[in-house]
């Protein structure tokens, strides 16, 4: 042994024997107010009874607060809710959080965090971000910690924690949050779409839509093609109690195929507004990921409409399991569809430009589909109606229109919208009075050389290589909101 370790050691006991002493010279912290007061309400020390807790995704904050609100208002229930501060407080469970006011002078009493949620269009409601109510039942005393985890873990979760002396109580108590979350959830009845979680992984906020009004007599569509649809949509909720007496299943899926701007999303907006008290979840695109979310929610919430809109972008899209890609997301989607109950009214919708790309998993995946309807490129008479729709028959003489009927082969609903937009620009800035035939001319040249021109500019870029020949040259119209 050298000195040198000699000296380490030596200064090691006195260092020990000074803190000792340094020990028995500080009084132990004292318990917090918090601690005080929680062992008040629960009439016991906190620190001997059991947590049970229950963790639900962070965008079922607004529910869990509806369920909160609507069980202290029952019969006989009194709570106060208070605050907790104290730096860290997130990173600590309950238990901790308690252990460390009673034993070390931390975590205390304060204000109550709210955050604001979208509970609808327009509508906003504060929830509880991190609260504690001390709730009194005319059988049970209970303290429930409320709170949103944004770092415990990756995704954000609510937790409810409740302490209890009666831990049967606490698991009753959570029960009926549970089902009154169910009950009193903010999503019934509206129509709402996921958003991503916009830093990493999950779900993120809900967007509320106001619930579009299309007429049947705006939607232009060949003879027969609504008339279905509207039979597998709306016939089958209407006729729902006499549809499952005689054993049959009222979840259904259609798919509305067709190039881009013919009145697939226009349909499933006349869909929407016919269905004022159905709960409507709209997934675009990538969005599709959240199937399972909201195949749970459409399963919560019945009568629903799931609306899956442009499937083909998922159609080769591969999900991400832990051992390397899985399935396509489309045979997710697919498989999420067939775990719903046959007798739960939930309808899904999907649409899609490219038929060839999803049949083959629809195909591999039988009994998913009820009904394929085709929303075709509108033929002459559905031409003429479109002119007449969107206000441009009106300035016409019935040659004028005859002629742009037959002009306007090959085009689709949306031209028509656009070409009555520019007719009326046109007139506009030029000053005339009303539209006319020249200013439906000139923006029928406008609207061709455009398309002409998008044509040119995808045909010269594939002449370089750079799109592969599947990917078509239609310019898709930005899709229509659901606002
Ligand atoms: N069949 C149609 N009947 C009436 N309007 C249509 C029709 N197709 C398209 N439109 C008009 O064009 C817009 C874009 O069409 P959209 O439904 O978004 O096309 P898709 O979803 O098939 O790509 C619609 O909002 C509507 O104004
Ligand atoms: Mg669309």
């Amino acid at each position: 042994m050298t000195d040198d370790e000699l000296d380490v050691r030596a200064f090691a006991n006195e260092f020990r024997a000074f803190m000792k002493a340094l020990q028995r010279a500080t009084p132990p912290p004292e318990p917090t107010e918090l601690a005080r007061r929680l062992g008040e309400h629960l009439g016991a020390d906190p620190g001997e009874l059991p947590v049970t807790v229950e963790s639900l995704p962070s965008y079922e904050q607004a529910n869990v607060q509806a369920a909160m609100d609507a069980y202290l208002a029952g019969d006989g229930i009194e709570a106060d809710l208070i605050g907790v501060v104290g730096s860290g407080r997130e990173h600590q469970g309950f238990a901790d959080l308690v252990d460390a006011a009673r034993k070390h002078g931390q975590y205390d009493l304060g204000a109550v965090d709210y955050a604001t949620v979208s509970v609808g269009v327009g509508k906003e409601q504060a929830c509880v971000n991190f609260g504690l109510y001390l709730i009194t039942t005319p059988e049970h005393r209970l303290a429930a910690l409320v709170r949103l985890s944004g770092h415990r873990r990756a995704v954000p979760e609510m937790l409810i924690e409740v302490m209890c002396s009666d831990a049967d109580a606490a698991r009753q108590f959570l029960r009926t949050i549970r089902e009154y979350t169910v009950k009193h959830h903010v999503c019934r009845g509206q129509v709402l779409s996921f958003e991503s979680y916009e830093y990493g992984d999950g779900i993120g906020p809900l967007r509320f839509h106001e619930r579009p009004h299309v007429d049947a007599a705006d939607v232009i569509l060949p003879n027969g093609v609504l008339d279905s649809v509207h039979r597998q949509i709306l016939g089958v909720a209407e006729h729902r109690d006499r549809l499952l007496e005689a054993g049959h299943h009222l979840k259904r899926g259609v798919v509305l195929f067709g190039p881009p701007g013919t009145g697939k999303t226009h349909t499933i907006r006349h869909l929407i507004g016919a269905q004022p008290d159905t709960t409507v979840i709209v997934l675009t695109g990538l969005g599709v990921q959240f199937i399972r979310e909201a195949c749970s929610l459409a399963r919560l919430l019945p009568p629903a409409l799931v609306v899956l809109e442009d499937v083909d972008l998922i159609a080769e899209e591969r999900t991400m399991s832990h051992l390397g890609m899985g399935n396509p997301l489309l045979f997710q989607l697919l498989n999420e569809m067939d775990g719903v109950a046959g007798d739960a009214d939930i309808a899904f919708l999907l649409t899609t430009n490219r038929l060839d790309l999803v049949e083959p998993a629809l195909a591999q995946r039988p009994g998913r589909v009820d009904l394929v309807a085709e929303v075709p490129l509108p033929d002459a008479a559905g031409r003429r109606r479109l002119l007449s729709l969107y206000g441009v028959s009106a300035h016409l003489t019935p040659d004028e229109v005859e002629r742009v009927v037959s002009s306007t082969a090959g085009t689709t609903g949306s031209f028509f919208a656009e070409l009555s937009r520019r007719a009326d620009l046109l007139a506009a800035t030029a000053g005339d009075a009303s539209t006319g035939m020249s200013h439906v001319s000139a923006a029928l040249e406008e609207l061709g050389k455009s398309r002409y021109a998008v044509s040119n500019a995808i045909a010269a870029f594939r002449n370089s290589g750079g799109l592969p020949e599947e990917a078509h040259s239609t310019a898709s119209p930005s899709p229509a909101p659901y606002v």
